[in-house]
């Protein structure tokens, strides 16, 4: 691998990005989502990872808020990196650089559901005050995490609210 550049994507890497969706999750059509997100404007922040010219990973933080806050909070999500490049620290590097764009942002807390066991290395914990915009289904509980990036405003407690690309029950029920 050359040196992987970091930064925000393109209108022009759709193409790359997904491929690497289908390439990463081959039984999970996230397309659509992603393709949603990437029309989403200023609310999504939208980060690829660069391999000589070709796209290797891809990330988005979308912008939200708790029901009646104005506290601005970040949901990761998704995440894929090329399968041919994995375990070479390019999903690290993608989630560290979200995270210090939401410093410049001022989302002092991420939310994700997703894997605890690749995501504990980040810092992330099981949420239990913050509900996610839908009800899980019980096996998937220690997926829905937080990790708070500055002091909070106020204890978070409520349900997360989530712009229209995630208000799809599906997305968060299977
Ligand atoms: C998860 C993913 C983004 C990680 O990308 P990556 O560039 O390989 O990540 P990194 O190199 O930073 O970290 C790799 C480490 O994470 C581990 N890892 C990856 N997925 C994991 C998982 N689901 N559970 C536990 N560990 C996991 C690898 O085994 C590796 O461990 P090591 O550091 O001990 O060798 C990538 O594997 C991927 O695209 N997977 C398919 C899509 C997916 O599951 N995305 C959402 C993640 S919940």
């Amino acid at each position: 691998m050359s040196k992987l550049e970091i930064r925000e994507s393109q209108p022009g890497d759709l193409a790359g990005i997904e491929q690497i969706y289908g390439d990463a999750f081959p039984e999970e059509d996230l397309l659509p989502l992603v393709r949603e997100l990437l029309d989403f404007g200023p609310s999504v922040l939208s980060i690829v990872a660069v391999d000589e010219n070709a796209i290797a990973g891809h990330i988005c933080f979308t912008f939200c808020q708790l029901e009646e806050s104005e506290e601005m909070l970040a949901l990761l999500g998704p995440l894929a990196v090329t399968p041919a490049l994995h375990k070479q620290g390019i999903g690290s590097t993608l989630v560290q650089a979200g995270f210090k764009h939401m410093e410049t942002s001022k989302a002092g807390c991420v939310f994700v559901l997703g894997d605890p066991n690749y995501y504990d290395r980040f810092g992330f914990q099981a949420e239990e005050k913050v509900l996610p915009p839908y009800p899980l289904p019980d096996e998937w509980h220690g997926a829905w995490q937080s990790i708070q990036l500055c002091d909070p405003e106020a204890p978070h407690e409520g349900k997360l609210t989530v712009p229209e690309p995630w208000r799809k029950s599906v997305l968060w029920t299977s």
